[in-house]
């Protein structure tokens, strides 16, 4: 039975991966700090999936929470780890305390890199495994932390590839979703009523999209059309004009700078 490890597995994105992964006959080992919840999450997937799930209660902005979790990714014979945990603030940089940037920074980056750090070994060893980095399509835009954090995943998931840290049959993808209907955004405060309806996505599909495009060896995964065409325009035109089309379309995330 493949077995994989997912962050940020009680909603929205990472409960999609759960929910997907249990239907495909994975044993699962579920990450998140709420543990009833979790609990409830993982009792749901074992009774229609009939599948192992082990929920792991953790904040992956905390030291000890997240060298547990890292133990346990080392030693799970991991097929695939899904580093889905994040969340956008509800404010932009100079409004949010530097406290709450700083833990964005540990959950969106160093989470990811201690968690890949502890699971590629043993994937290498065995040539065989898939690591799927969530970052967004803020990466390419002038987004601060937020859009920053994900675009250090962007160019971590590439390293990996590209530097051949992963070995031959073993996959690392960084998938780029756009505006995806979870907690995330009612979280954060934020009102999306502006926000066109061709932009949005639902997680089941960012799900099937990325599971596609791991199997196809893809590097980066930016699933939808209009998310593709403004990440192109991000390329040409330059980040500052993509930007900007992107408020016009009435999308101004918490997130940017001011
Ligand atoms: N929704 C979008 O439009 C969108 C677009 C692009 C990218 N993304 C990315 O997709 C990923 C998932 O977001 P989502 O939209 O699915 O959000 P969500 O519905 O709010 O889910 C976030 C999940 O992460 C967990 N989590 C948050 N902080 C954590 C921490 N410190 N330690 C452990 N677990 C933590 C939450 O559970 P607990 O609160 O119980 O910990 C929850 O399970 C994020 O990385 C986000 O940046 C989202």
């Amino acid at each position: 039975m493949p077995h994989a490890l997912v962050t940020g597995a009680t909603s929205g994105i990472g409960a999609a991966f759960a929910e997907h992964l249990a239907a495909a006959g994975y044993e699962l080992t579920l990450v998140a700090r709420d543990r009833a919840r979790l609990d409830h999450a993982a009792d749901v997937l074992r009774r229609q999936h009939a599948v192992r799930v082990t929920a792991l209660a953790a904040d992956l902005a905390v030291d000890a929470d997240l060298a547990r979790v890292a133990e346990r990714a080392a030693a799970d014979r991991l097929d695939l780890l899904v580093n889905n945990a994040g969340f956008a603030h509800p404010a932009g940089f100079l409004r949010v305390p530097v406290a709450d940037e700083v833990r964005m920074l540990r959950v969106h980056c160093e989470a990811v890199l201690r968690l890949t750090h502890a699971a590629l070994p043993g994937m290498n060893e065995r040539r065989h495994g898939g690591v799927i980095n969530v970052s967004s399509v803020w990466a390419f835009f002038p987004c601060s932390t937020y859009g920053a954090s994900k675009a250090w995943i962007n160019g971590f998931s590439q390293s990996l590839v590209e530097g051949r840290t992963a070995r031959p049959g073993v996959r690392v993808m960084a998938l780029c979703p756009g505006y995806v209907r979870t907690e995330l955004h009612e979280r954060s405060g934020r009102d999306t009523a502006s926000i066109p309806r061709a932009l949005w996505t639902d997680a089941p599909a960012v799900v099937r999209t990325a599971l596609r495009d791991l199997a196809r060896g893809r590097n980066v995964c930016i699933p939808g059309a209009p998310n593709k065409a403004l990440v192109t325009l991000a390329r040409l035109g330059g980040r500052s004009l993509a930007g900007r089309i992107l408020r016009r379309l009435g999308s101004r995330p918490h997130v940017t700078a001011s």
